[in-house]
């Protein structure tokens, strides 16, 4: 990528041999386990302690190990004669409470923070996990160790540089596992990326070069609308939103097919919301406000990285990625308020407020896809309402579905993903609050303004079952907190990927089996 986060992921790999056997890591980890009031090592560490001259026990209440997941306690190794790896310099104990998927994503996420630095590191904390609990450990262990920067001088910390998961039982047979977390990890740090790279750099024409380069690095078609072919197909919002700036809009469209389709082979589609800075328009954000608006593409983004991953996982239905971006800058061609914008289709829209643009970009990208893909299912995700934050915190994205059965498949994913979501309700009641005195509906009806939003977008969706990912709460990570790195989370492309890597991402959508 031209213009990558100049830091990478560690590169990692399973070996069914015990820690203790890998020869040349500078750092080894081993899993503690709590067992009642008494903590209990995974296999081979007594014989890796044994060999290092460490008395664990005495080790362990010195060190006051928990086994909490997550909880690091670190043995430096001062006498290396000896070894049959001379180039050991620390063991990690590493707490991995009950071993749940969440404790071990946990585990491997602090992990990674303890080992930057680091040549390589060798550890069984897996070893005892089941395929989803691996997964969970090395999406944790790649996600831990992001980092971004600008610096003239170099990041100031470096991930460690290649990690062996050991004491991995059937290590070639799950070798599937390693390459799908690998995937899912490997979006979650792209979207990350891509929502980092300052708006001075990032513009709708940069959106769509990056869009290229993924397209062409995993085997999918791309096509791009620039503002003259926006304008001629009717797209008026997108062209409306981002008439202003000195960088035009553009429409990406990505395709994925899988491997083996049929005539019944369903296809979902993905909207992104790409707003590559968000001043609010005229009705102009505060300065405080404006400060994370470089972020506000990151729907797109995570729509880019989860289609670049989609091969990976083994997708097994079509799908196409739109995205739109744009930029809601200021200049005597602003959108103003008052003004009615055409979407694709015809349907028009009152913009009362010029910093509720992500809807009206939206609209046009779902009604396109209604109207020309048919799609079984549609799926849009942005950061869409600063109500969302009140709502559900930072921790917590909204859903809105005009459909159960998808609810229900993004709930189970997302929480396999260690990324929640919460149901929010489409609430008929407040329909009016969309009504304008001269166009189909208003762009900014007022409060509850994570809900009228979504009811906005709802009328674009057709019959199509839809649904809509509100990430405006969990886009950005106040703190370093286990997977999530300070900054942008790229949230939404691993529960995305937990669901279309599905053998039936469509069960139980629209009356389906
Ligand atoms: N991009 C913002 C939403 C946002 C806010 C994302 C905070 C991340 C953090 C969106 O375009 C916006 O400005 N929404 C307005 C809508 C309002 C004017 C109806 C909002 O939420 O205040
Ligand atoms: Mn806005
Ligand atoms: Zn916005």
């Amino acid at each position: 990528m031209a213009l990558p986060s100049q830091v990478s992921p560690p590169q990692v790999a399973l070996s069914d041999v015990p820690p203790t056997g890998v020869v040349g890591a500078d750092v080894v980890a081993v899993p503690v386990v709590p067992d009642g009031e008494e903590i209990t090592l995974g296999p081979g560490a007594a014989e890796l302690l044994d060999e290092l001259d460490v008395d664990f026990f005495a080790l362990l209440e010195h060190a006051e190990c928990t086994g909490k997941s997550g909880e690091i306690v670190e043995h430096v190794v001062l006498n290396r004669a000896g070894l049959s790896n001379p180039n050991l310099t620390s063991v990690l104990l590493v707490g991995i409470g009950q071993g749940t998927s969440r404790d071990l994503r946990r585990a491997g996420a602090a992990l990674a923070r303890r080992t930057k630095g680091r040549n390589s590191l060798a550890t069984s904390v897996a070893s005892l996990a089941d395929d989803a609990g691996l997964r969970a450990f090395v999406e944790g262990l790649v996600l831990g160790s992001f980092g971004f920067h600008r610096r003239s001088a170099g990041a100031t910390e470096v991930p460690v540089g290649r990690v062996v998961l050991a004491g991995i039982a059937d290590a070639d047979s799950r070798q599937d596992v390693l390459s799908r977390a690998l995937a899912v990890a490997g979006a979650g740090w792209m979207a990350r990326m891509l929502a980092l790279v300052p708006a001075n750099e990032k513009n709708p024409a940069w959106m769509a070069e990056r869009a290229q380069e993924i397209a062409k690095d995993s085997g999918l078609k791309v096509k791009v609308w620039d503002e003259q072919a926006l304008a001629r197909d009717g797209f008026g919002a997108i062209i409306g939103v981002g008439r202003a700036s000195a960088t035009p809009p553009r429409l990406i469209r990505l395709d994925y097919t899988p491997a083996r389709t049929s005539r019944k082979t369903a296809h979902v589609v993905l909207v992104g919301k790409g707003i590559t800075f968000d001043t609010g328009g005229l009705s102009i954000k505060p300065a405080e406000g404006m400060m994370t608006m470089k972020r506000d593409m990151t729907g797109g983004g995570v729509v880019m990285a989860v289609m670049g991953a989609l091969a990976s996982v083994g997708c097994p239905v079509r799908v196409t990625g739109l995205v739109v971006a744009a930029e809601n800058a200021i200049s005597g061609n602003s959108l103003r308020p008052g003004d009615v914008l055409r979407h694709y289709g015809g349907r028009t829209s009152e913009v009362t407020n010029t910093d509720a643009e992500g809807r009206l970009v939206l609209a046009d990208a779902m009604a396109y896809a209604v109207a020309e893909i048919k799609p079984d299912v549609l799926v849009d995700v942005a950061t869409l309402t600063g109500a969302m934050k009140v709502t559900l915190g930072q921790r917590t994205a909204g859903i809105f579905a005009n459909d159960d059965g998808l609810a229900d498949l993004l709930d189970v994913a997302g929480a396999a993903a260690g990324e929640p979501l919460w149901r929010m309700p489409l609430v008929e009641d407040y329909e009016d609050r969309l009504e304008s005195k001269i166009a189909d509906a208003d762009n900014a009806g007022g409060g509850p303004g994570a809900i009228t939003a979504a009811l906005f977008l709802q009328h674009f969706a057709g019959d199509v079952p839809w649904a809509h990912l509100d990430i405006a709460s969990v886009g950005d990570s106040p703190v370093e907190s286990f997977e999530w790195t300070a900054g942008a989370t790229g949230f939404g492309a691993r529960a995305l990927l937990h669901w279309l890597e599905r053998n039936d991402p469509l069960a139980g959508v629209n009356g389906r089996p």
